[in-house]
């Protein structure tokens, strides 16, 4: 079980990433016991789905794992055996459960009565140093806070097969520390201490409580292979102190079987012509290696994301096609990482494959123009943030509106500069931790004489009657859906309320209107983002005071195909009648999720 620091559970930490984000959460701590997530509904679903083989159903065809073609082995100390085979039958908790929760999963049980044995637990986002991709960044506040949590992981360490302490930087957590000197490793022997660390942070009291498992795995996020790329990467780390607490690490992990240090690159724009040294520096520490690529978000550190991709491809691909000649040079067997060096060539190949394979080579076969100017201020709207904080995305007109963008620039006061193919782009100005999102009301046409043309477009038409001076409203609460963010242009709504465990049946999105004059409602245009966020029906609401609702009418959106995205629907209102508040909710919702395209509130 993989639990984050707002108490959301996976399965696994790559049960949401991007290309699995349809998945659903299995539960939320906050709301539920560790056992009513472990035997509710979305795992049961997951455990009948395995059993059947139907790995497409249960969530896990994206995974890296199984698309790399890596072994995925089932997680347990196998010296427990021993017990398990001896005559009087497992006398340890550990060993009992064991047995059971093997019994369960031959069974293909959907129900367990055996306990989880593999916990990952995310307490909070705090960090000591800042990392220039760091998915946490907005976030780094955000801190679990459930000591009922922590009893419940208690209560299970007698029983767990591997505990991995997450973070932010979990060697800063104190949490870690007590639950480390809490354990009692006489009643489990068999629990593995697994981390994943920047390094930085390993004092002698920590060294002396690694110690004391018999089993331990660190990852050591790397993201180079040199202290020059490596300090570009890490902000506010020196890769000295880090090497030499590797070297550490190392240390502990070689005299205890079943134990290692893996390095790790996360490949982007500021390292990937590091990939090689990367291979080269892990191996030489005795450390295995693993890459990962950064999609999508920060954009500017994206691969699939482009400034200048005519110089930038050129150079990525001579970067990878070293990293594959540096794997093919390296002695495995010297650097005790294993004696099949072929097998570890081509694990390592097929992680390199796995990065090339999601930069889009293609592109570099187009024309592109330097394109420099400034962007248009009504599109710089952006509240609290400093200019250079933002970026500018771009994705081709055609494609998806969620698809991940191809370009970006800087902005520089509000100046941009990026290569581009003449053609038509959606643009959107975020914040470098923002998820990508286009603001949909604006296209820019670049011309084969390299000109921009920034251009207004709403549902493909410009519109005079929407309801301009208003202010948005919505229950969404996590930062980036909040409803500041939620309203643009003020004539779009982007992403908006959960809805859900969080706010069950009450999600919504609206306005509270401005000024003197409140125009009479007409009509909402909504544009629905994706099936699973649209809810099966919704309530058009008003309100004078903001606090007693009436239903003007209720409405079921029109998704015929469960394959379309964005589709447009309008909401007509009956009640004729100027109104302070106007707002859409979401009656109950099987998926969960309320989020729509665009929202306009047309009026009389
Ligand atoms: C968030 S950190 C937390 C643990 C610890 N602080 C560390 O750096 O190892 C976990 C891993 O996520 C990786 N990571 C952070 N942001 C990422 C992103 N945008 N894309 C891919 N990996 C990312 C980091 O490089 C690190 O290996
Ligand atoms: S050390 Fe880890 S948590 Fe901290 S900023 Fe870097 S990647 Fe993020």
């Amino acid at each position: 079980m993989n639990i984050d620091a707002d108490g959301n559970v996976t399965p696994c930490c790559n049960w949401k990433s991007h290309n699995n984000a349809d998945n659903p959460y299995c539960g939320n701590v906050k709301e539920q016991t560790l056992e009513q997530i472990w035997n509710g509904e979305v795992y049961r679903k997951i455990r009948r789905d395995m059993a059947s083989g139907d790995l497409r159903e249960s969530g896990c065809a994206k995974c890296m794992i199984i698309v790399r073609g890596e072994p995925s082995k089932f997680r347990y100390d196998e010296d427990v055996e021993a017990e398990l085979t001896a005559r009087e039958g497992p006398s340890s908790p550990y060993a009992k459960n064991m047995a059971l929760l093997k019994q369960e999963v031959a069974a293909g049980a959907e129900v367990m009565e055996a306990k989880p044995t593999v916990l990952s637990v995310t307490p909070s986002y705090a960090c000591n140093i800042r990392c220039v991709h760091c998915y946490q960044e907005p976030l780094r506040t955000k801190d679990l806070n459930q000591p009922s949590l922590f009893e419940q992981i208690s209560d299970l360490a007698p029983v767990l097969s591997h505990i991995s302490c997450g973070g932010g930087e979990p060697f800063l957590l104190p949490i870690w520390k007590d639950f480390i000197d809490q354990v009692d490793l006489d009643e489990n022997p068999y629990l593995t201490f697994a981390a994943c660390t920047n390094a930085t942070l390993l004092t002698p009291g920590m060294v002396e409580r690694i110690e004391k498992f018999k089993r331990v795995q660190i990852g050591i996020s790397m993201d180079a292979g040199t202290k020059e790329v490596y300090e570009n990467v890490r902000i506010k780390s020196k890769f000295e102190t880090v090497d030499k607490n590797a070297e550490r690490l190392v240390q502990i992990t070689k005299s205890r079987p079943g134990s290692y240090v893996s390095m790790s690159m996360a490949v982007m724009r500021n390292n990937i012509e590091d990939v090689a040294n990367f291979f080269i520096y892990s191996a030489s520490r005795g450390a295995t290696s693993g890459l990962s690529p950064v999609m999508a978000m920060p954009s500017d550190q994206a691969i699939t994301c482009f400034n200048d991709p005519q110089k930038e491809l050129p150079r990525w691909r001579a970067a990878l096609d070293r990293a594959i000649e540096a794997v093919k040079t390296i002695d495995y067997v010297k650097h005790h990482i294993s004696l099949d060096e072929e097998g570890v060539r081509r694990n390592y190949f097929a992680q390199i494959k796995f990065v090339r394979d999601q930069i889009p080579w293609e592109i570099e076969a187009r024309h592109h123009i330097y394109i420099e100017g400034e962007l248009p201020a009504s599109l710089l709207e952006r509240p609290t943030t400093k200019l250079d904080e933002l970026i500018v995305i771009f994705s081709p007109a055609a494609a998806s509106p969620a698809a991940a963008p191809l370009y970006f620039s800087k902005i520089d006061g509000a100046r941009f500069s990026v290569f581009l193919p003449p053609g038509s782009y959606r643009i959107g100005i975020i914040k470098r931790f923002d998820w990508p999102k286009y603001n949909l009301s604006w296209q820019v046409k670049i011309s084969a004489n390299g000109l921009a043309l920034f251009e207004r477009t709403l549902g493909g038409s410009i519109q005079n009657d929407i309801i301009n001076d208003a202010e948005p409203i919505s229950s969404a609460s996590a930062e980036g859906y909040a409803p500041i963010y939620a309203f643009q242009e003020n004539t779009n709504t982007w992403v908006s309320a959960e809805a859900g465990s969080n706010v069950a049946n009450c999600s919504y999105i609206g306005i509270r209107l401005n000024g003197e004059e409140k125009p009479p409602l007409k009509e909402v245009r909504v544009q629905w983002a994706f099936d699973y966020c649209t809810p099966v029906k919704v309530a058009l609401q008003y309100s004078d005071d903001g606090n007693v609702w009436s239903t003007d009418a209720i409405h079921k959106p029109g998704l015929k195909d469960a394959t379309k995205t964005f589709w447009w629907e309008a909401i007509t209102a009956k009640s004729g009648v100027p109104h302070c508040y106007w707002r859409l909710l979401a009656l109950a919702n099987g998926s969960g999720h309320m989020a729509v395209g665009q929202i306009q509130f047309i009026k009389r």
